[in-house]
């Protein structure tokens, strides 16, 4: 597979298609949905109104509750029987969010998938192990339909299974393997407990995403793996996996596939757009999806829009963490990638952690459970460095719990890196 020339294209190019196809998209959504047909007329919008751009933030915003109060299928703009297929991302509590694709949705989905193996390195011919979870999670399939439509063999692992992970691994020799880089820090260290080398398999190329994950997770995985780790970006509501997706030549952040999804960021506190450079809450709008057009979707990610760089499109920084993962303790707001980053630089602790809030007095609490690299060193000397980085650099007082090697909980998907223990978080907690 070549380049597709729009990846290339010049920004006067991008733009036009852009313009041409959300045109498209917002009145589809309004003749088709009747839930945003009555927003926009609440807001005296009209797809009429766009003459640039820009105008899109005219329009209201769509966000996860949208989906929710609409469920199942109250936001889709297709009869039922033109749907496909269905994926549904589950929240913590309460009703999954359902998303639906058309026939030509899944070929659109699958089409940016091969886009996004072949910028991280992938061709025609190479063996995709795919440890993405399969099922209502957007990982698993849209990895595996990607992976097809590049002309590449598919190994349809999913998650889990971590023996059996290593062992499909060294028998069928992939070249490439899609993975929560989470769960693909959990397959080195079984190749580490089986006693072997994990640099000599035959990985080539690691496409790790659905969760942030830090440079210094890159440079772990890169080092004992002995591939190129690259990062995959997407969100079920907009589509699943290839939304965006970094170059392997690059590794400077995912390029988001702007022909067919249309990214702003917003201050997430007053919702108004900020330009390219600026942290704040992405939010993308479909272009050119049937079945669940979405217009101005929230994804509660925090990030900034950079330049294009190996591609024309413009690229996101690395995901900062979510603005509902963002904790407040004692007033100082925190992410669990800004303790990764610090937890990394332990060389006696291992790159698995979950961070743990109460509030036993009225006055939060932070644990940090880490544990030790296997044959690691002296645990208390690390704890207490950590410690004292966390209050230099973030100002928070967190307790280091260190326990054994394996001691953190692994998971075979989306690693689980805080438990708030606290009265408001818990009524909060909504996916
Ligand atoms: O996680 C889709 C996906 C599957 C992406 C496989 C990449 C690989 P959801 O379950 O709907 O969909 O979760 C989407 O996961 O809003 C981000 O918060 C987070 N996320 C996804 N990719 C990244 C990434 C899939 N590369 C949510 N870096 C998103 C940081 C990511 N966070």
């Amino acid at each position: 597979m070549a380049l597709h020339a729009i990846e290339t294209a010049s920004r006067d190019e991008i733009t036009a298609l852009q313009m041409e196809r959300l045109r498209w998209s917002l009145r589809h959504a309004y003749d088709n949905v009747a839930p945003f047909r009555a927003r926009c007329q609440a807001a005296g919008v009209h797809p009429g109104d766009l003459r640039c751009l820009s105008d899109l933030s005219l329009f209201p915003m769509t966000t996860k509750a949208d989906l929710r109060d609409h469920y199942p299928f109250g936001l889709f703009a297709v009869p039922m029987d033109q749907v496909a297929r269905l994926h549904a991302s589950s929240g913590t509590t309460g009703r999954p969010t359902v998303v639906g694709y058309t026939a030509r949705d899944l070929e659109n989905w699958a089409g940016l998938v091969a886009r996004s193996i072949h910028a991280a390195g992938g061709r025609r011919g190479d063996k995709v192990h795919v440890a993405y979870g399969y099922g209502l999670f957007t990982g698993g399939l849209g990895a595996h339909y990607g992976a097809e439509k590049l002309g590449c063999t598919v190994i349809p692992m999913s998650g889990g299974q971590t023996e059996k992970q290593v062992q499909m691994i060294r028998d069928f020799k992939p070249d490439i393997i899609m993975v929560t880089p989470s769960y693909m820090l959990a397959i080195a260290d079984e190749f580490d407990r089986q006693g072997l080398d994990a640099r000599e398999s035959s990985l080539r190329i690691g496409i790790h995403g659905a969760e942030p994950w830090t440079d210094s997770i890159r440079r772990e995985i890169e080092s004992r793996m002995g591939l190129d780790a690259v990062d995959i970006y997407g969100l079920s509501e907009v589509m699943g996996p290839g939304v965006a997706n970094e170059c392997v030549e690059t590794k400077d952040g995912p390029h988001v596939w702007e022909d067919h999804f249309y990214p702003e960021i917003i201050d997430p506190v007053t919702g108004e757009s900020l330009p390219d450079g600026e942290v704040g809450e992405l939010v993308f709008t479909t272009l050119t999806k049937e079945a669940l057009p979405v217009i101005r979707y929230r994804t509660r990610d925090l990030t900034r829009l950079l330049p294009g760089t190996a591609r024309s499109m413009r690229r996101i920084d690395r995901i900062l963490g979510r603005s509902d993962d963002m904790l407040i303790i004692r007033g100082v707001n925190l992410f669990p990638s800004q303790v990764e980053e610090l937890l990394l630089a332990e060389p006696a602790l291992a790159p698995h952690y979950l961070l743990e809030v109460d509030r036993p007095r009225h006055m939060d609490e932070l644990t940090v459970r880490v544990e030790l690299r296997t044959g690691g060193g002296d645990g208390d000397q690390a704890a207490r460095s950590l410690g004292h980085r966390i209050k230099e650099m973030i100002g928070v007082t967190a307790r280091i719990d260190v326990g054994p090697p394996g001691c953190i909980e692994r998971s075979g998907g989306k690693a689980r890196r805080v438990i708030d223990r606290r009265p408001v978080a818990l009524s909060q907690s909504g996916g």
